[in-house]
C-alpha cells in the first residue's frame, strides 16, 4: 500500500473546523476489507411509527410548543437522479432554540414535548417528508457573540456511505453572517428551503428542500 494518503485541508470558517478535520492523511482501506466496515443501513420496516412527525413525541402525547411545518423534498444523485431508500435522520434546536443534549448547557427552557430527533426514509421516487417544528435560532458561541440562524441538521444514509447538511429558512437575520452561508458564497441558496403552502390543516406552512448529493449542484454538506 502506498505510503501517501491525501491530507485535507482546514479551510477558513468559525476556528472549530480544524477539530472536525482528520489530523492525518486519510488511507485507502485494503479492498478485501472494506465490505466489512460499510455501514448497514436499515430498511424502512425498522422505522418507528412516529419518526416522520417529530412535533410529538407519540402519536397520542400533546404537541410540542412552536410552529408546526412539513419539509419535504427529493433526493438526488449528480444527475438529478432519484435516491430511493436512503435513510434520513434529523435533529433540530426546540423552539426555544435549545437542544435536548447533555451538550447543550444554555438555560434556554426545553420542551417536555419535543425530542427534536426524527428519521425518514426516501420512497421509491427519492421523496421524503418529515414534519417538525420551526426550530428557534440559537447563541452559538457566546465568546464572540455569534448566533446560529435557524436550521435543521440532516443526516444522509446510503450505499455505504453518510453526509449531513443544514437546512436554513430564507430572509433569517444571522443567515448572511453563518459559517456555512460565508464557505458557499452564492451557492448558499441550494440550502435555503423553499416555501410552499399547504393544505393540511395540522402544520401551519410547507419547506421544500431537494437534496443533491453530487456534482456541480451539490447542497453543502459539512
Ligand atoms: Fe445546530
Amino acid at each position: 500500500m502506498s505510503n501517501s494518503g491525501r491530507q485535507l485541508e482546514i479551510g477558513p470558517t468559525d476556528n472549530t473546523s480544524d477539530q472536525r478535520t482528520p489530523r492525518n492523511r486519510l488511507r485507502l482501506i485494503p479492498e478485501i476489507a472494506r465490505e466489512s466496515f460499510a455501514p448497514y443501513v436499515p430498511q424502512r420496516g425498522l422505522s418507528r411509527q412516529n419518526e416522520w412527525d417529530m412535533t410529538r413525541i407519540a402519536a397520542d402525547l400533546p404537541r410540542a410548543q412552536g410552529i408546526a411545518i412539513e419539509v419535504s423534498g427529493k433526493l438526488q444523485n449528480e444527475r438529478g437522479t432519484p435516491i430511493s431508500n436512503a435513510m434520513l435522520e434529523i435533529w433540530s434546536a426546540n423552539h426555544f432554540g435549545r437542544y435536548r443534549h447533555i451538550e447543550d448547557h444554555s438555560n434556554i427552557p426545553l420542551d417536555e414535548h419535543f425530542l427534536g430527533t426524527g428519521r425518514v426514509f426516501t420512497d421509491s421516487e427519492g421523496n421524503y417528508t418529515f414534519w417538525t417544528i420551526s426550530p428557534g435560532a440559537y447563541l452559538a458561541r457566546p465568546d464572540i457573540g455569534r448566533w446560529r440562524p435557524k436550521h435543521i441538521h440532516i443526516s444522509v444514509s446510503g450505499g455505504g456511505s453518510r453526509l449531513i447538511t443544514q437546512l436554513y429558512f430564507p430572509d433569517e437575520p444571522n443567515n448572511a453572517s453563518d459559517p456555512m452561508a460565508i464557505l458557499m458564497g452564492d451557492d448558499f441558496e441550494r440550502n435555503i428551503g423553499k416555501p410552499y403552502e399547504t393544505p393540511k390543516i395540522d402544520v401551519d406552512s410547507g419547506l421544500n428542500f431537494d437534496i443533491v448529493v453530487g456534482g456541480r449542484n451539490a447542497v453543502y454538506f459539512e
